[in-house]
């Protein structure tokens, strides 16, 4: 069915190909994206085009292919950077993925200003790569890690959240968008709020960067972190971004080949930004072919895509809340592409397992965010979740799908 917003979904389906295919006899319907997303065909024709003809390592041979693979790895970052509306090139840190990024700057931010009696600010519906690296430190530091708790819809509680700022924080590090339940967290006030404190933010955007239009500069956050291949990209490639100022700040994390100036036994030097940061030789495909998918989605365009799968989340809450004995895990009033729910007497394995063979692929168990279904009092849930290339009737054959698993368990 055409979308009412402005995206051609039917023409934008053939940009991937992976999509065109039947499992277990049945059309695949694919409602994993929070997990990982697909490919488009300039992608892997990107990917595929720069091991044919240009591979080459980066930033060390002065030949021909080593200048082409050079040059096309920094125009990525560029992308990037215009991408997020960074101020400079020397504000994005090519890393493994969000969970790298994190812990880089759990290990070199976090190391240098965090001293015991100190505070860490979370929230209660973190992503575990967005909790177990601040308790690391944390253990390490004999610091506090202090979780904003959240309502009954899965919204964060602001005024709570206000209450936890004093003179010990000294970083508050939430998700933009929740993995587990879709809820799109006010990054802007809570950045003001602790702007207020002289306390910086890191926001994990790894949900939010495929689904909306994210500008560093105009939410004032000091870092940013996401994973190419939730954003259409490949894998094993993701992205921090930090203010120049911190960033310079920082001592180097990794250490190796190119991200030095000078190196004797008594004496090493480092590099500068972003190099500094970008130690032995990196996924140098991962950014080229992430480069790539910004392109296609700068082509698309994210107001588009946003407007497209508020359409669509919209559409699937509806139909969801109609099923008797389903409760949808996640409320909030401010949500992105997530339908996370329970039906009674069925465990989100069987029910995720049922829908597989009617072709629609869901991610069921605790995502990665076990506090969030502890406070949900569940174990698990069952999650669809959407990117701009679904459609109504994906909708329609989940919901088939949960209708079957109902008579299977009502039998
Ligand atoms: N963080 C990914 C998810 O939510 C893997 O499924």
């Amino acid at each position: 069915m055409p979308s009412a917003t402005s995206l051609d979904v039917t023409a934008i389906r053939k940009d991937f190909p992976i999509l065109a295919q039947q499992v277990y006899g049945k059309p695949l319907i694919y409602l994993d994206n929070a997990a990982t997303s697909q490919k488009p065909q300039c992608v892997i024709d990107t990917l595929t085009r720069f091991y044919k003809t240009d591979n080459a390592n980066i930033h060390r041979g002065v030949h021909a292919l080593s200048e082409r693979s050079t040059l096309s790895y920094e125009a990525a970052r560029g992308k990037v950077q215009r991408f997020l509306n960074a101020a400079d090139t020397r504000e994005i840190i090519f890393v493994r993925g969000a969970t790298e990024a994190i812990n880089l700057v759990g290990q070199t931010y976090g190391r240098t200003h965090v001293s015991a009696g100190d505070e860490i600010v979370i929230s209660a519906m973190e992503h575990h790569s967005n909790i177990v690296p601040w308790q690391m430190l944390c253990e390490e530091k004999g610091a506090v890690l202090r979780v904003i708790p959240i309502n009954d819809r899965g919204e964060l509680e602001f005024d709570q959240f206000e209450k936890l700022l004093n003179n010990r924080t000294r970083l508050v590090a939430v998700s933009h968008v929740s993995n587990a339940l879709g809820t799109i967290n006010p990054v802007r006030g809570i950045i003001r709020a602790a702007h207020a404190w002289n306390v910086p933010v890191l926001i994990d955007g790894a949900q939010a960067v495929p689904h909306m239009k994210v500008d560093v500069r105009s939410l004032d956050c000091d870092f940013y972190v996401f994973s190419g291949h939730k954003v259409f990209g490949p894998t094993g490639i993701g992205v921090l971004y930090g203010k120049e100022k911190l960033l310079e700040a920082m001592p180097p994390w990794q250490g190796g080949g190119d991200m030095i100036q000078s190196v004797t036994f008594g004496k090493t030097t480092y590099n500068d930004l972003p190099y500094k940061f970008e130690a032995g030789t990196p996924n140098i495909a991962g950014v080229i072919g992430l480069g790539a998918a910004i392109d296609y989605l700068d082509q698309i365009g994210m107001d588009a895509i946003e407007a497209h799968e508020q359409e669509l989340l919209a559409y699937g809450t509806r139909e969801l809340e109609s099923i008797t004995g389903l409760r949808l895990i996640g409320t909030a009033r401010e949500k992105a592409s997530v339908l996370s729910f329970v039906i009674e007497g069925v465990h989100p394995h069987d029910a995720a397992t049922i829908l597989d063979r009617e072709g629609v692929a869901v991610r069921a168990g605790h995502h990665c965010a076990q506090p969030v279904m502890e406070r949900f009092g569940v174990s698990a849930t069952t999650r669809a979740s959407l990117a701009f290339y679904n459609t109504t009737e994906d909708i329609d054959a989940l919901v088939a799908g949960i209708q079957k698993v109902r008579e299977i368990f009502a039998a």
